[in-house]
């Protein structure tokens, strides 16, 4: 086991890091030892953000000596999601994608860590997938939690609701979620709208029925997924305005997951690929207070 106890830097590993958003939510309380993703898309924005290269490897052929090389307290992953997700095959652990939790599972079971914290969707929940991260957490005597969270009881107008599991070899610091009334959703558009953004006389005549459509006066908006750059109906919000109907913007979307405002997108990516990226990310609060469960500041 990493390090027990010992005052120092909490040293992390970012398993299927995508841009990073488990580094945000952890922030100065420990440091990324190795963050790992097989989309180049993602290794550019995570690069462009975290100022480090993530590890361009397929994480179900990692030897097991890889990870321990590391050296990390606390591992921090968001596994895909598709194989549990409702609009995905839900094949769980038969799915092929499903092969690089396999094989952490079988590291967590060698040589767990002191630490860890998993997102997934809510059909993640009671798979079997679930079970057999629980059953090792449980062999190993970890304490452990889990949560169904969305940011709007964090105060966010936005709609994600995530699985969430916490596992720590120290006891954890329970409290109930917040509870708070989201804020306009107004608070967190762009000061300045591309107009680009709008949708075209024949999209509306086509999808208008189907979308979800928010006003900036409204207090919530539907998860934006990692589709909404190339869908319409059950992708994301679109904004109502005097001026027509358009699609939230990149930093609209940022700003909702509670992204820094320094965050940025590469540039050379298609817009769609950027969505893609903001839609398979997290809420940073709500990572954040799920990591705020360990006790982390003597870990
Ligand atoms: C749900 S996203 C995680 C997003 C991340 N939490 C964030 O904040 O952006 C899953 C990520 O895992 C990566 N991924 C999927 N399968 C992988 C594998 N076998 N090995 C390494 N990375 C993988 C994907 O490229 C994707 O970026």
């Amino acid at each position: 086991m990493a390090g027990e106890s010992e005052v120092g830097v909490l040293r992390a590993l970012e398993l299927f890091c995508g841009i990073g958003g488990w580094r945000y939510a952890l922030g100065e309380r420990g440091q990324v030892e190795a963050a790992y993703d097989i989309s180049p898309a993602a290794q550019a924005a995570y690069l462009l953000n975290h100022g480090e290269a993530c590890l361009a490897r397929e994480v179900a052929s990692l030897p097991r000596s890889q990870i321990l090389a590391h050296g990390a307290h606390l591992w921090m992953m968001s596994p895909p999601c598709q194989p549990f997700c409702r609009m995905g095959n839900q094949q769980g652990l038969e799915d092929s994608r499903s092969r690089a939790f396999l094989r952490l599972l079988e590291i967590l079971d060698a040589a767990p860590p002191d630490h860890l914290v998993l997102e997934n969707v809510s059909g993640f929940r009671g798979s079997e997938a679930h079970e057999r991260l629980d059953g090792i957490l449980q062999r190993h005597g970890f304490h452990c939690a889990e949560f169904e969270l969305c940011p709007t009881r964090f105060g966010i107008p936005n709609q994600r609701p995530r699985f969430f599991l916490v596992a720590s070899q120290k006891k954890l610091l329970l409290e109930e979620p917040p509870d708070r009334v989201p804020d306009v959703v107004g608070k967190y558009l762009d000061a300045e709208e591309d107009l680009s953004l709008y949708l075209s006389e024949a999209i509306l005549a086509k999808h208008k029925p189907g979308l979800d459509l928010v006003r900036a006066e409204d207090r919530r908006t539907a998860c934006f997924i990692g589709g909404y750059g190339r869908r319409y109906v059950g992708s994301g919000s679109f904004l109502l305005t005097d001026k027509g109907v358009r699609r939230f913007s990149l930093g609209e979307i940022a700003r909702l997951l509670g992204l820094p405002s320094t965050f940025r997108l590469p540039s050379a990516w298609p817009l769609e690929t950027r969505y893609k990226l903001l839609g398979n990310s997290l809420s940073i609060p709500v990572a954040r207070w799920v990591l705020n469960r360990i006790d982390l500041d003597r870990h």
